[in-house]
């Protein structure tokens, strides 16, 4: 069965794990994966465990984004004001985008995923760059669900990055100013070609966007939820999905 957007819906397991809420689901769900700290310390547990746990858990979201038929899904791994955390657990975080493709490249391949980085990647380590570019190579082809993972991504600094672009074409004489629009703004957004996101998730109680796709959620739902990410499970997603598509979204408009 086709969804509304032209993707093809699973065929539910024998146990409705893969079964899809009903109605219309995001094209576009965008993830703020908060509160691996707060999972590790509740353990007695030093803070990268709290991570490592977090990195099962984008394992299991994926899944169940590409079992529900959602054909875009972005998760906010790491920020550009997260540099201004420990050394030992920045060090830990990139390390992390190594050990999950690793582990998941093949199943990811199985089921036609493409994967994205969006974000300044040029300032990683030069063995997450690595994984980064052998990860696109291997997955470029794909023509499944997309997984854009923001590694060392601000809203912001995407922004500006796109002022600077517009501002060269128009110091060329390529473009008029009074010929900009937002679509021709957002061609110079790293999220160009896919939808905005139409649901932003946030866990951990925290209620805030924290410079996450600030231009291409301006419409987004936002969803969220006091648990803490590496808890977070198919379960909960579905609970967003279900109260997403009870939403009447009227983009300032009137129903
Ligand atoms: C925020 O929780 C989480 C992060 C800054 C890192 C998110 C990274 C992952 C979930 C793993 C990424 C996996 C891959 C494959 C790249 P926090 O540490 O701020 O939690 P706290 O608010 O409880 O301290």
């Amino acid at each position: 069965m086709l969804n509304l957007f032209g993707r093809r819906r699973k065929s539910a397991s024998a146990d409705g794990q893969n079964e899809a809420p009903q109605g219309e689901l995001p094209r576009h769900v965008a993830i703020i994966m908060d509160g691996n700290g707060r999972w590790a310390h509740r353990r007695g547990l030093p803070r990268i465990a709290g991570h490592h746990a977090g990195m099962k858990t984008v394992r299991e979201v994926i899944r169940a984004c590409d079992d529900f038929g959602i054909p875009c899904l972005t998760l906010y791994a790491f920020s550009t004001e997260n540099w201004k955390r420990p050394e030992g657990e920045v060090e830990y975080l990139m390390r992390l985008p190594e050990e999950f493709f690793r582990s998941e490249i093949d199943e990811l391949v199985d089921r036609g995923v493409q994967v994205r980085f969006i974000g300044d990647t040029t300032k990683l380590p030069t063995h997450t760059q690595e994984t980064v570019r052998r990860t696109l190579e291997r997955t470029k082809t794909n023509d499944g669900m997309t997984v854009n993972f923001a590694l060392n991504y601000g809203g912001r600094a995407e922004v500006v990055e796109a002022v600077r672009a517009v501002a060269r074409e128009v110091a060329a004489g390529v473009l008029d100013a009074d010929a900009l629009d937002e679509d021709k703004f957002a061609i110079h957004l790293s999220t160009h070609g896919l939808p905005d996101p139409d649901l932003v998730i946030r866990t951990s109680g925290e209620v805030r966007l924290s410079n996450f796709l600030i231009w291409q959620a301006a419409y987004a739902e936002l969803w969220f939820t006091d648990v803490l990410w590496p808890d977070f499970d198919r379960d909960q997603l579905r609970q967003a999905l279900t109260e997403y598509t009870g939403r009447m979204r009227r983009f300032g408009g009137l129903k």
